[in-house]
């Protein structure tokens, strides 16, 4: 059997660490011609050393419309196609109840987690609509399954993408784009150590109603994402998968 992405021209993004480093290195090993972006160069111009072989960046602020517009072009005029996507860059600020909510916390989040991955598929569906089709995965949360009172905005940002997730597989079936998101659980990465700082205990908490008992490795949500991207998964599309250990199913 031949790798997963095998031949795919592919955009990671969040690429700089934790999962979309992971899926970087993934897709890459399962055969993918990969593109990074975010906003750290540095980090983006180690990885795709590592990598090797037909590995580029784009250094992008994802909040900015322009410059997702501009990422998927530079997709499109280095390879010439966009096969598979996997949008994955968010932000987790400190804690804020409803009640305690700046506007400014409000507006990053949505701004990162929900407006540019909006955005984000609109460019990619133009694109892939171009050159007969593709596939999308979008990383959701399983706090976008349910309630989340320590992270409200977050959460609703990440419910926002399950609808976006839906409409756009329906909407781009027809034109052989498959649309899925995954409600990833507790993984550790740099956005889950900065939790831990802001709020002491609350991932073994977490952890201790985790089934699997544990926290996830970047790499096991990035093998999802590479599943759901590959022509293995040619007939899914809406789902919202969780890759979670058991947690909220
Ligand atoms: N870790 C978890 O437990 C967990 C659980 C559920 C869902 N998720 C989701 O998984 C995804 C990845 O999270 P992670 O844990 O790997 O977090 P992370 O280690 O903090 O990485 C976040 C990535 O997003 C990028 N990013 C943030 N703001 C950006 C912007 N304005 N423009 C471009 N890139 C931006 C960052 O790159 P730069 O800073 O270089 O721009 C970085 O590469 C997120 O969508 C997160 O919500 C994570």
């Amino acid at each position: 059997m031949s790798a997963l992405l095998n031949g795919k021209i592919a955009l990671v993004t969040g690429a700089s660490r934790g999962i979309g480093a992971a899926a970087a290195r993934l897709f890459a090993a399962e055969g993918a011609t990969v593109v990074l972006t975010a906003r750290d160069e540095a980090a983006l111009r180690g990885l795709t050393a590592d990598l090797g072989g037909d590995a580029s960046y784009v250094v992008a602020d994802l909040s900015d419309r322009t410059q997702i517009d501009r990422t998927v072009a530079e997709v499109v005029g280095r390879h010439g196609r966009l096969d598979v996507a996997f949008n994955n860059a968010g932000v987790l600020p400190p804690p804020a109840a409803v009640a305690d909510t700046s506007p400014e916390h409000f507006d990053l989040v949505t701004g990162v987690n929900y407006r540019s991955v909006y955005f984000a598929v609109a460019a990619q569906v133009r694109a892939m609509r171009d050159t007969g089709g593709g596939a999308i995965v979008n990383n959701s949360s399983i706090a976008g399954l349910g309630a989340d009172p320590a992270n409200p905005a977050y959460a609703a940002s990440k419910r926002a993408v399950n609808s976006l997730t839906a409409s756009a597989a329906v909407g781009y079936a027809a034109a052989g784009i498959r649309v899925n998101a995954i409600a990833t659980g507790l993984t550790l990465t740099d956005m889950t150590e900065g939790w831990e700082r802001a709020d002491p205990g609350v991932l073994a908490r977490i952890t201790a109603g985790i089934p699997m008992g544990r926290i996830a490795r970047p790499e096991e949500i990035a093998q999802a994402a590479a599943w759901l991207l590959s022509d293995r998964a040619s007939f899914v599309t809406g789902s919202v998968l969780p890759v979670t250990g058991g947690a909220a199913v």
